[in-house]
């Protein structure tokens, strides 16, 4: 499991310690990753790089909108029980649910739902920009792992 880094912790205990968000543990994301780790990991990155960068950036909206940004809660594998057209509304999705369930705030709200740019929404912010290159940027890699995971190669 993919432990959140201290300042995730600082910014979003609620949400960790929340049995809610624990579901994202029982759903797949990309290749073998969960949602959970998927999304402790883009918060992660986006803390290192939001210090990396020479740009003032609003950390607890951005920490608290990258665990929450695909808290859709359901097996998008699963056509059976997924909603509909996932790849270009899950963000909404992901939104409303973390209003309803963590009374997120609307720049929060906002940041979720542009991460799919340019499928789904436009990044209005920086911190939006960010979640969206930085789950693209683990995702891709998730991606990667998996297939290799599937086709048996080693990491060498
Ligand atoms: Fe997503
Ligand atoms: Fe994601």
């Amino acid at each position: 499991m993919v432990e959140p880094s201290p300042e995730v912790a600082a910014y979003a205990a609620d949400i960790l310690r929340s049995p809610a968000f624990a579901r994202e543990k029982d759903a797949i994301q990309h290749g073998t990753t969960t949602v959970y780790d998927h999304s402790v990991a883009v918060a992660n990155v986006c803390v290192r790089l939001a210090h990396a960068l020479p740009l003032r950036m609003r950390m607890r909206p951005l920490v608290r909108a990258a665990l929450l940004h695909d808290y859709f809660l359901y097996d998008w594998h699963d056509r059976s029980t997924a909603r509909p057209h996932h790849a270009t509304h899950h963000g909404r999705y992901a939104r409303a649910n973390a209003e309803r369930d963590f009374g997120i705030t609307r720049h929060e709200g906002d940041i979720i739902q542009s991460h799919m740019f340019p499928l789904e929404g436009f990044p209005a912010s920086r911190e939006a920009w960010l979640l969206a290159l930085a789950d693209k940027g683990i995702s891709l890699a998730e991606a990667l792992a998996g297939l290799r995971a599937r086709m048996g190669v080693r990491r060498g």
